[in-house]
């Protein structure tokens, strides 16, 4: 492991039991009140931004826009908020996915994605892979084209690469740490 991904490693704290019983949480907020692993990890994204010719960041709700933002910024390139279902004021395109118990809603403004966009979808954690596979359908429903997904985190356990990967037919998926 690169010590830049040491150093990210580091700073990710693990809460047993958290939301519920069994569950281990991956918990990011030291790593963001740490000035340089944050910078460091926005350096990272940004990097495989450019790589990916990726032309706008899309962000998901809700510590996707922690990460992505900053990488817009550092990349050069616009940021797209995709947000849970009934909080984006303006016409919207609507994506439904199962979780573990029952479904959620991802939205996006249609007029913010078109044909000749390619997108670089940023997330934290890569768990099921259910949010990001939703996000990339999302994408491609309002004719813009999906560069990849970049995640900090993957669970390499759960399955969700796999997934994802066959969503993302080619495109990029990357994350910076597997466990
Ligand atoms: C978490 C995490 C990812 C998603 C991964 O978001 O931030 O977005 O779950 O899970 P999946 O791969 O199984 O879909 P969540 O909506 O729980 O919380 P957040 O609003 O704090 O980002
Ligand atoms: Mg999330």
């Amino acid at each position: 492991m690169t010590a830049v991904r040491e150093l990210l490693l580091s700073r990710i704290r693990d809460v047993a039991d958290y939301p519920e019983p069994g569950v281990m949480f991956k918990d990011i907020t030291p790593l963001l009140a740490d000035p340089e692993a944050f910078t460091a990890l926005t350096d990272a994204l940004a990097d495989i931004a450019v790589r990916s010719g990726a032309t706008k960041i899309v962000g998901l709700e809700a510590r996707g826009f922690i990460l992505g933002a900053p990488v817009a910024v550092r990349a050069g390139l616009g940021f797209i908020p995709v947000r849970k279902a009934g909080k984006l004021p303006g016409a919207t395109l609507s994506q439904a996915y199962d979780l573990e118990y029952g479904s959620a809603e991802i939205e996006v403004h249609a007029e913010d994605l078109n044909a000749g966009d390619r997108v670089l979808v940023i997330d934290d954690v890569l768990a099921t892979g259910g949010t990001a596979e939703a996000s990339v359908q999302l994408i491609r429903r309002a004719g813009a084209e999906v560069a990849g997904v970049a995640i900090l985190m993957e669970l390499g356990f759960l399955g969700g690469r796999q997934r994802l990967e066959s969503a993302l037919s080619g495109a990029l998926l990357e994350a910076l740490i597997t466990i």
